[in-house]
């Protein structure tokens, strides 16, 4: 009798694990990936109630403004890719301008040197912020549920606080000195953290509020508009309330472009990263990349020569369209692209200087978030938006609760000649009134065979398009899971300086070694990570998946 009732016990316990190994993954209706748990469980939330990817992506912007106040914003800027259940697409530019009272000289001495730090810290680096604007546009356009219920979720994360991770901690702590600095020793984020501290931020929830009522007037005019002009101006700056009105978003047509049976739908000027994106997909897509497999040595040289070409060319060429002429003609032509590929050797790194000789170059910072969603119907979003720098300008306006974003360092400072930086920059992103700087954001949308395949887009400064590049490469090619494709280590070369940076301690010595040995540079740097990619895969047989970068406390939040 107990041997039998052992025996049944056994097959039961068989039973159930067979079961539990054998069951398809509980499918997904979609989901909410971005920089922050917070965050992501608000947009998802807003799904579950019913409201559309748009709804969430309004939702989720304002969360992060609120718990990720690194890069989540509403006070920078951003881009908006979407595409609806039926195929159709679109893009909105909601990139900060440069005031009114700008102009080219602006960050030069007297003797016409860049003066060190005016473009990055304190008033002067601030850009006309765009994001509020821009997201009141996509939820008059697109949305489907009330405003106030969609920033409620934000509202309450101010008041009532959120736990502080320990990345955040670190990252506030690090930068601590800089705020005292800029803001005076008062100044909100003064004091350590550590993590698991409870955040709450009451001045930004009340802006939230009068934006909740108000709509832009809400940001653009009253008590709001006025804290922070004179704060930004208290600085140095020369942001004023006309700019903040004058501001509008602008609806532009996507970037697109094909690669073998891929639809690749992604953002075009003022960012560069749809037509770099464009130009190094279409350069590598001749050679059997697959055939070669993943970071193998083959392929790294292959993408990397396809990154040096490209980013010589947006150093040329690319600057906000509404101001100067860009030849995408010529730049996406595909002659032109595969004539790029034509000195390129396996047997020898292209020196950069046989590319193009360096007469202009740019910089760019790394902090930036992205987030991506996908609803129920098939909508899907993708938003990378920033406030530049790792918190802006550092210039925090106590009143808002807000730091104001750096993104004037985006331009060239001095067309022609190295920046602070030791870099050189260019005509076409030199500073203008009204003019957008030029951006490396790439949110992008992928359709297989006409139907939705990948959301996702990265920060990183100008890392972000050469991760978004390995990313879709690691998807489609190397058949990787979304996971593992977003957590894939990562290199990056961007021309000048002519050297690959590698994420520190996770590709082999040899294989380094092989490199530098027919004349790659390469440097792993400490502590440097290349883009923290969020991503949602809808595979051939309509099963959906999420990805969130390991790198930061990134959170994919299905439903
Ligand atoms: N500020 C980062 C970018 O726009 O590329």
């Amino acid at each position: 009798m107990k041997n039998t009732r052992t025996f049944l016990k056994l097959c039961f316990f068989t039973f159930s694990l067979i079961f539990i190994s054998c069951r398809t993954p509980t499918k997904i209706n979609g989901g909410v990936v971005s920089a922050m748990p917070y965050a992501s469980e608000v947009g998802v939330k807003i799904l579950e109630k019913g409201g559309n990817a748009f709804d969430a992506m309004v939702a989720t912007n304002f969360a992060l403004a609120v718990v990720y106040p690194v890069a989540g914003n509403i006070t920078g800027g951003g881009f908006f890719v979407y595409r609806n259940a039926d195929g159709s697409s679109g893009t909105l530019d909601y990139r900060e301008q440069a005031p009114e009272k700008a102009h080219k000289d602006l960050y030069l001495d007297e003797a016409g040197n860049v003066i060190q730090d005016k473009s990055t810290v304190g008033g002067l680096a601030v850009g006309v912020p765009g994001t509020v604007a821009g997201t009141l546009e996509i939820h008059q356009k697109l949305g489907t549920m009330p405003m106030h219920e969609l920033i409620q979720p934000a509202i309450y994360l101010a008041e009532n606080g959120y736990a502080v991770t320990e990345k955040q901690a670190r990252s506030f702590n690090t930068y601590r000195e800089q705020f005292i600095e800029v803001n005076g020793a008062d100044t909100f984020y003064a004091h350590e953290f550590k993590a698991g501290d409870i955040l709450k931020n009451p001045p930004l929830a009340k802006v939230l509020r009068e934006i909740a009522t108000n709509g832009i007037e809400g940001f653009n005019s009253g008590w709001v508009a006025e804290a922070m002009v004179s704060g930004v101006q208290k600085s140095g700056g020369i942001l004023t309330q006309k700019d903040l009105v004058n501001y509008k978003p602008k609806w532009r047509d996507p970037l697109t472009f094909y690669y073998k049976d891929l639809k690749v739908i992604s953002m075009g000027l003022p960012s560069s990263g749809g037509i770099c994106l464009n130009q190094m997909m279409k350069m590598i897509e001749p050679y059997d990349i697959q055939g070669m497999g993943h970071n193998s040595q083959k392929s790294i040289q292959l993408m990397i020569e396809a990154e040096r070409r490209s980013y010589a060319d947006r150093s040329e060429f690319l600057g906000d369209p509404d101001f100067v002429k860009v030849p995408l003609n010529i730049l996406l032509d595909s002659v032109y692209i595969s004539s790029k590929m034509n000195n390129f050797d396996w047997n020898r790194a292209t020196p950069s200087s046989e590319i193009k000789p360096g007469e202009s170059y740019f910089f760019e910072s790394d902090e930036t978030t992205h987030f991506s969603i996908l609803d129920d119907q098939g909508n899907a979003v993708s938003v990378t938006t920033t406030l530049n720098g790792a918190f802006g300008s550092k210039v925090f306006i106590d009143e808002l609760g807000v730091f104001m974003n750096n993104e004037m360092d985006d331009f060239s400072s001095k067309p022609g000649v190295p920046n602070m930086f030791g870099l050189i920059g260019n005509l076409a992103n030199a500073i203008e009134p009204k003019k957008r700087m030029l951006s490396s954001m790439t949110p992008t949308i992928i359709e297989k065979k006409g139907e939705l395949f990948l959301i996702l887009g990265s920060p990183g400064g100008s890392t972000i398009i050469t991760s978004v590049f390995q990313t879709i490469l690691n998807v489609y090619e190397h058949k990787l899971s979304i996971q593992q494709s977003v957590d894939a280590s990562r290199f990056h070369h961007q021309w000048l300086p002519d050297s690959i940076t590698f994420e520190p301690n996770k590709f082999d010595p040899k294989l380094l070694h092989n490199l530098n040995d027919i004349g790659y540079n390469s440097e792993e740097k400490k502590s440097k990570i290349i883009g923290k990619v969020d991503a949602i895969l809808v595979d051939d047989d309509g099963i959906i998946t999420l990805g969130a970068d390991y790198r930061g406390d990134d959170t994919a939040k299905a439903y």
